[in-house]
């Protein structure tokens, strides 16, 4: 049986309601423009082989363990934390996952709301005819005249983290449960059709062999220099970044997902959500691999273009396919959706502390959450145009990738462990087991082993290679 305490900021109406938002999290920026470029920037196959992998086997036993710990502890993921540890005779410390939750979600926002902010501006740049008949240089150039602009950068930053906060402001149910029963379905369907115009248009069968075609050589090696003289050095950086990945695109390892668990209905069954709500991330994120890189190769361009990559190549099909106009329109709107139910849940943790251990009012803790990550957010306004140069770069990144590479390869895995080992130490397993009510206890059983045991030493392992221990 699950325990009967009720949670303060209310409950998802059904199942079906729950996991539409918990996919509406998972689902955004993270598969339709981090996942193609980052695969672009190491090599492709091998990557992607790694990314799955690490989603099958740390990123959904861990989903399962924070689903399991939200609904068990029915409030902010710092205060389910400080109470689960209290009530297992654990050490108080465990809170601290909790708060560096917190801390990370501020980071993703301050960077996830400016690439929304693209997102935004190209809405408005399709539905005016501006990516009509456009070239692939012509597409790179309102990409760089984009970015290259402060001011509109600020502005489209600043109406995304306007709209984050309008909706966290309401509570996750009325904010968020209509929208995204309509808008994910539709994401979805407009996904299809676009690998149906990149099938029909682009270098589809290369595409293919670059997502799927498996070369090891690359998982381990990083390659800079031109094609002529192209030098190779062993690095694990790319299954860090692989690993990283799989934790910031199932929006795990920082207390959202945990957030959710508390408005869990009792009687929903957390295995088979977390499953289709892993399924279906990853097919988006496929999808998006599957449109881009066919209209990449065909149009000359190179795979490892960086952050941008979407942003350059999707206009050239909106720009040259029948209807491209109205096509591109709802596209980038759709994408603002899917960045807008993800960002949301960036905040939630942050803002439900703020509501059920401060007292704070929801709309307040929602404004002030928000000018912070606000604030936060302009040094990635800058990692684009003023602070690109390495006069302002830090081990050799931008802010933005500063930030991007400390939360996501470093913050939400370490986050992720150690939720992990809560669950399997520092619980305990009459807790999993109660909350879990899996009836066959075989597949009970192998969760256990992973998130006791293949999970922490997975994440264990890519860490330590990270850092140098061998
Ligand atoms: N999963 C979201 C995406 O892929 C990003 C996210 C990360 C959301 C962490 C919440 C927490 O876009």
């Amino acid at each position: 049986m699950s325990s009967k305490r009720e949670s303060v900021h209310g409950m998802w109406s059904s199942r079906a309601v729950f996991i539409m938002a918990t996919v509406g999290s998972a689902v955004g920026l993270g598969n339709i423009w981090k996942f193609p470029y980052i695969t672009g920037e190491y090599g492709g196959g091998a990557f992607v082989l790694v990314y799955l992998l690490c989603v099958a086997l740390i990123g959904v036993p861990i989903m399962m363990a924070e689903l399991l710990l939200g609904r068990r502890g029915r409030s902010s993921p710092i205060s389910t934390m400080t109470r689960l540890a209290r009530e297992e005779g654990s050490s108080p410390a465990w809170s601290l996952v909790g708060y560096s939750g917190v801390v990370a979600g501020f980071l993703i926002l301050s960077f996830y709301s400016v690439i929304a902010g693209w997102a935004l501006a190209y809405v408005f740049q399709a539905a005016s005819g501006g990516l009509n008949g456009v070239s692939a240089e012509g597409s790179a150039k309102l990409f760089a005249d984009l970015v290259g602009s402060p001011p509109r950068l600020l502005v489209w930053h600043t109406v995304f983290i306007v709209m984050t906060v309008a909706v966290v402001a309401r509570g996750v149910r009325d904010g968020l449960e209509r929208a995204v029963t309509i808008l994910m379905p539709a994401l979805f369907v407009m996904l299809l059709i676009m690998v149906g115009y990149a099938y029909l248009e682009g270098d589809f069968v290369r595409a293919l062999d670059f997502l799927f075609d498996v070369n090891f050589a690359k998982v381990f090696e990083i390659c800079t220099g031109s094609a002529e003289q192209l030098q190779c050095q062993f690095s694990g950086e790319p299954v860090l970044v692989a690993m990283g990945h799989a934790f910031f695109t199932l929006s795990l390892g920082m207390g959202a997902i945990m957030a959710y668990g508390a408005y869990v209905p009792d009687r929903a069954s957390i295995t088979g959500a977390t499953i289709t709500i892993a399924v279906a991330d990853t097919v988006v994120a496929l999808l998006a691999g599957m449109a881009i890189f066919p209209i990449v190769f065909a149009s000359g361009l190179e795979p490892s273009a960086g952050p941008g990559l979407i942003f350059q190549t999707l206009p050239i099909a909106f720009g040259n396919m029948p209807g491209g106009q109205w096509f591109g329109t709802i596209f980038f709107i759709l994408l603002v959706f899917a960045a807008w139910s993800s960002s949301i849940s960036l905040v939630e943790p942050a803002v439900a502390w703020l509501v059920d251990s401060r007292g704070w009012r929801r709309g307040t803790a929602a404004a002030v959450v928000g000018m912070l990550a606000w604030t936060l957010g302009i040094g990635s306004v800058l990692s684009f145009n003023v602070w690109s140069g390495e006069d302002y770069q830090l081990f050799g990144r931008t802010i933005f990738d500063l930030k991007d590479f400390l939360a996501s390869n470093v913050m939400l895995p370490l986050g992720g462990l150690m939720i992990a080992l809560f669950v399997g130490y520092g619980a305990g397993r009459h807790m999993a087991l109660d909350e879990l009510a899996i009836r066959r206890q075989q597949l009970f059983d192998a969760w256990w082993l992973v998130i006791r045991f293949v999970s922490p030493v997975g994440i264990g392992i890519v860490f330590l290679n990270s850092i140098g221990v061998f």
